[in-house]
């Protein structure tokens, strides 16, 4: 949505009046409560026309914020509350749109805000004006050419903490799209005297405080300064820190200034050591010393500071020295030196501080002047700010004060001057008879002043240049001559007799009457300061000086271009470059700032009426409201005004259709206003007196409130409708969604239940069709099953036939063939006898016995009872025979394979086949056994002498001589002994000594135990109660435990006729003296590879662990 666009003014809102042409009644009381009042609303702008009265707030005001320059931009002058944004618009824009050069002249005394105010409207101007890195850096520079300056420039006064010492004017100039391009600065008459000397409570310049403050050390000491202000005799100590001012910080922001501004390196260098140098130079003192020809003679009385001076600055120390010892003039080519007393030298060295000092002033103006000049050469538009210290009335007011109360006075010439001339030339140009207006001219003290015979400049010029001795007090006198009939010139001494008895003014003073007040000057040091002198001695060492800076301040103590010319005095310089200044401002269309301090204490909130009255009286404020109405006090264009006051007339309202002007006279006539009160110009409406205005004002505020009422009854009615009418419509829109979605519900009803009874029907035909579908499988199925049961019974009807066809063809052969029998027999019977047959019969058998033997005698196995072949049998009948024939033939060839044993051979193969039924399928070691020859006596004890003792205690045959191990009753650990098994006993001997260790009668042995496993262990159980038996079962084990079982069971067999009890079990009980151990035997264990261990486990339990 466009932004509607919102006409306001001035006039809306308003405290007090915004524009005191408006003020009724008017007069002075008037004007100063309307301030008070304004200024107690933080309304510090208030207008005269177009006039900006600015009062100091004191304080940091919301007023200057970004958004607020936004609100300003392009608004006219009276559209919103007096700011100086509204004038600094005007200006740009008359400037860059009707292309007037502008000036903007802030007057108003020290303190007043002169200073921000020009801050103020650089940095509007600044905002509004084109943009671009270029533009940017232009503008950049431009701004940061004020820090600089007023570092320089700038002072603590008792006024103002901020003072200007100089005047400043700052030309800004624009292209034709008001872009800016650069500018160009001038300075007035820098208060140089504060270099070497500060009134009570003042400071010197803010950079020789911010240098110490805010200089590194490394700086500092390359400058050969301390940081202690008390060091320095320039520097007043009693306010040497400031309030609210931060001098180590202001000294960054100056540096960083001056790099913007574009200062090189080396020169910031050169001007901080030229301000080093100045500061020094306090520091040099003097000491008298009286010469023999009676002349007075000083002397520096420490030269320290000198030579550092001189080094900071590459001047020959003895060209210094001398130049504060001696003043050389020259005069008709003759030259005469003469000698320095010490207040002369004193009055040198404060001659080259002030000159050094206000030198590199100028030289900084010019060095930012390059810096800022605008590149093309395009022409320019021009706004000039002009920011000048504003009229000053100390208690002791000198030279200073008496040049810059001038300049005012011409700065208020000019203002009257420009404004009437506005006021005429508009006037003029709206046609409307112009009338003659009374007011306070000044031209009078200016030209008291500044005129070229008669004028007080003028004659102290005449005074410094007369030759004879001159002093201030002769200047007086001459004063007092001239301008003693003077009408603003007062004088004790003057001829005229009218101050004669006025005591309060003292006789070395002379007193003006400015248009802002009296001002009493002392004149002592008009004609020095006038005269502005410096030795020639003294430039001449400068500018011998081994520092580029130092030297080209000092352009005339080359002694090449020695000019005996005196150089024009200060009075007469600042008169000239003030007539420039006035020039310059003549050319240009003037804005007005009038600054006002509204008290002493620099306080926010003070407004000091008395103080404000003196200003706005030597401002000529009231002057100038006067003459803004003398015709007419307000005047303005027919748009506006008819767009403001349309709404009083019936005609006019809402709309005029015709001309703006035509539109306010029909206005004007209805309103019934007298036609003494307004005038109609060109382009404007006048009207003579603000009490018609404010009567406009308050008809249209009450016809506002009638057609607020009316307007708030139209909105309401209208408020009221529109929501009737867009509750209709949501109605209607409610409704007819109500109606959709309850439609959709009854169609979403209707859907599902249609999808219901159809799904049913569906369900129901297809298990309707699944029924049939399952009733023609079914049938389709039975009728393969009567198929198959039909197929079935033709097959096994056919089958039958066929089986009864073969056995009716059978039958047939066999009747065939016995009818064939019967029909031979009864052809052949005649052939035969009646038992031929069995003969036949028999005969066959017995061809067929003797084949079946022949043939067996060729098919005869081998004779090896283990052949297990046999001829198959080749008929039926001798089924028997042929089993009965192969059980006599294995008999038979096993007669014959034992018939070729002899008795030993037979003996071991009883005992072989003993052992075959004792251990086959019963114990596991049995199997390797049965290849191993049974050997008994595999000991050789009668052979072996070893054993011979042990043959001599046997006597009978032994059969069985064999190692076995002794299982140890204890551990289970194995000990070897010798088995003996004679006919009659078992024994045991030591294996190496042949020693009988026990001996048991084979009546004695009740059993022999042993596992079903793959081991050597057997038990031999004795008799309960034998003498054997005291020591307990023994536990042994042998590599031929079979054949040696086999044995101790045929041995007592056949001694004792009874059968040895062999028990094969893998866990029986061994009887150890008192106690039955039981031993187990388990398989697995792999630790002694195949051999078997035996572990006692417990009291209880020996374990044989098995591979
Ligand atoms: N618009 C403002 N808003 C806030 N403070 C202000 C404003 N104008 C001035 N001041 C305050 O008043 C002080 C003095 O103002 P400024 O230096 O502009 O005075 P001046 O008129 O230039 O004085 P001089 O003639 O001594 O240079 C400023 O340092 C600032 O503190
Ligand atoms: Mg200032």
């Amino acid at each position: 949505m466009a932004k509607m666009e919102v006409k306001t003014s001035l006039l809306d809102d308003m405290i007090g009046v915004g524009d005191m042409v408006l003020l009724e009644p008017l007069n002075e009381d008037s004007f100063i409560n309307n301030l008070k009042k304004r200024f107690d609303h933080n309304e510090v702008y208030t207008y005269i026309g177009s006039v900006v009265i600015s009062i100091n707030p004191y304080r940091s005001l919301p007023i200057y914020t970004p958004e607020k320059v936004e609100e300003y931009r392009n608004r006219n002058f009276y559209e919103l509350s007096p700011h100086i944004f509204a004038l600094s618009d005007e200006a740009y824009r008359s400037l860059r749109d009707q292309d007037k050069d502008q000036c903007i002249l802030i007057t108003g005394e020290s303190g007043a805000g002169k200073t921000e105010a020009s801050k103020l409207v650089m940095s509007y101007v600044a905002a509004v004006c084109g943009k671009g890195a270029e533009v940017n850096q232009v503008k950049e520079q431009l701004l940061q050419s004020n820090p600089v300056l007023e570092a320089f420039g700038n002072a603590k006064t008792v006024r103002n903490d901020n003072s200007s010492r100089f005047g400043k004017y700052m030309d800004i100039e624009f292209d034709f799209k008001g872009d800016p391009l650069g500018g160009v600065i001038s300075n007035y008459l820098l208060e140089k005297s504060r270099v070497v000397k500060q009134p009570r409570g003042e400071r010197n310049f803010h950079i020789f405080y911010q240098i110490l403050s805010g200089a590194s050390e490394e700086f500092l000491c390359k400058l050969k300064l301390e940081r202690d202000f008390s060091r320095y005799n320039y520097l007043g100590l009693d306010s040497a820190r400031v309030n609210g001012v931060d001098d180590a910080s202001n000294f960054r922001t100056v540096r960083n200034a001056m790099q913007i501004v574009g200062f090189m390196d080396h020169e910031t260098q050169s001007v901080f050591e030229v301000v080093a140098a100045v500061l020094k130079l306090g520091n040099i003192e003097f000491k008298p010393e009286s010469r023999a020809n009676g002349l007075d003679e000083s002397k520096i009385k420490d030269k320290n500071e000198l030579k550092e001076i001189c080094e900071l600055t590459g001047i020959d120390q003895s060209v210094l020295e001398r130049a504060f010892s001696f003043r050389t003039v020259e005069a008709k080519q003759e030259k005469v030196s003469t000698t320095l007393n010490v207040a002369q030298a004193y009055y040198a060295r404060d001659a080259l501080a002030k000159n050094l000092y206000s030198r590199l002033f100028s030289w900084l103006v010019t060095r930012i002047n390059e810096s800022i000049k605008a590149q093309t050469k395009v022409r320019k538009k021009v706004m000039g700010v002009l920011d000048i210290y504003g009229f000053e009335i100390f208690e002791d007011n000198s030279f200073e004060q008496f040049i810059i109360n001038y300049c005012n006075e011409k700065l208020q010439q000019i203002f009257i001057e420009l404004t009437l001339k506005e006021e005429q030339e508009e006037y003029i140009r709206e046609g409307i008879e112009w009338t003659h207006i009374e007011y306070f001219n000044n031209a009078i003290i200016c030209d008291l002043i500044e005129n070229n015979q008669t004028g007080i400049l003028a004659m102290l010029d005449e005074e410094c240049l007369r030759p004879g001795t001159v002093t201030d007090d002769t200047f007086l006198e001459k004063l007092n001559q001239v301008c003693a009939t003077h009408q603003h010139f007062e004088s004790r001494m003057s001829k005229c007799s009218r101050f004669l008895n006025d005591t309060s003014l003292p006789h070395s003073c002379f007193r003006i009457q400015h248009y802002a007040g009296k001002v009493m000057y002392q004149v002592e040091g008009f004609v020095d300061k006038n005269n502005d002198l410096l030795y020639r001695d003294l430039s001449q060492a400068m500018w011998k000086a081994n520092h580029s800076l130092i030297k080209a301040l000092f352009p005339e103590g080359n002694p090449a271009k020695i000019n005996l010319k005196r150089p024009p005095t200060a009075g007469s310089q600042f008169k000239a470059s003030v007539a420039t200044l006035m020039k310059n401002l003549q050319t240009k269309n003037p804005n007005y700032i009038r600054c006002i301090k509204p008290n002493d204490k620099k306080a926010a909130h003070v407004f000091n009426e008395a103080l404000v009255c003196h200003q706005i009286r030597y401002l000529g404020l009231l002057e100038n409201v006067r003459v803004r109405r003398a015709g007419y006090a307000f005047r303005q264009p027919y748009e506006p005004c008819l767009e403001r006051y349309k709404m009083l007339c019936k005609q006019t309202w809402p709309h005029w259709r015709g001309p703006a002007r035509a539109g306010v006279e029909v206005l004007f006539n209805e309103l019934g206003i007298p036609e003494e009160e307004f005038s109609f110009g060109r382009s404007k409406i006048f009207i003579r007196n603000p009490r018609t205005l404010f009567k406009l004002e308050d008809l249209r505020k009450q016809r506002l409130e009638d057609l607020a009422t009316l307007i708030g009854k139209i909105y309401r009615g209208w408020k009221c409708r529109t929501r009737f009418l867009l509750m209709k419509k949501c109605q209607i829109i409610i409704a007819s969604w109500y109606r959709r979605y309850s439609q959709q519900q009854k169609y979403q009803k209707i859907k599902s239940s249609a999808i219901t009874v159809q799904s049913y029907i569906r369900g129901w035909k297809a298990r309707k069709l699944l029924r049939e579908l399952k009733h023609l499988k079914r049938c389709n199925e039975a009728a393969t099953v009567i198929a198959a049961y039909w197929h079935g019974t033709q097959a096994r009807r056919e089958l039958k036939r066929l089986k009864e066809e073969a056995r009716r063809k059978h039958a047939v052969a066999v009747i065939w063939a016995y009818w064939l029998g019967l029909k031979v027999r009864r052809e052949y019977r005649k052939f035969f006898r009646a038992n031929a047959g069995r003969k036949i019969y028999e005969f066959t058998l017995q061809r067929l016995m003797q084949k079946y033997f022949l043939e067996m005698k060729n098919k005869m196995p081998s004779l090896s009872p283990i052949d297990k072949n046999w001829p198959a049998r080749p008929y039926l009948f001798l089924d028997s025979t042929h089993k009965e024939l192969k059980r006599i033939f294995h008999l038979w060839r096993c007669k014959k394979y034992r018939d070729q044993f002899t008795d030993q051979q037979k003996l071991i193969y009883e005992e072989k086949l003993e052992a075959s039924e004792l251990f086959k399928d019963k114990k596991a070691l049995y199997p390797a056994s049965v290849g191993q020859p049974f050997q008994g006596a595999y000991l050789e004890i009668s052979e072996n002498p070893k054993y011979k003792k042990l043959k001599d205690a046997v006597d009978e045959k032994i059969i069985i001589a064999e190692v076995v191990n002794k299982i140890n009753r204890a551990n289970g650990k194995a000990a070897s002994r010798i088995f003996l098994l004679t006919k009659n006993n078992v024994l045991l001997a030591d294996q190496k000594s042949g020693t009988i260790k026990s001996e048991v009668p084979l009546g004695d042995v009740t059993k022999v135990s042993m596992s079903s496993q793959n081991d050597g262990f057997f038990a031999v159980h004795l008799k309960e109660g034998s003498e054997a038996a005291s020591k307990g079962d023994f536990l042994l084990s042998s590599d031929h435990l079979i054949e040696m079982a086999t044995k101790l069971y045929r041995t007592t067999l056949s001694q004792t006729k009874q059968k040895l009890n062999i028990e094969i079990s893998d866990e029986f009980l061994v009887q150890f003296k008192q106690d039955k151990v039981c031993v187990k035997f388990i398989q697995g264990s792999q630790k002694n590879g195949n051999i078997p261990t035996c572990k006692r486990k417990n009291n209880r339990l020996l374990e044989v662990a098995v591979p």
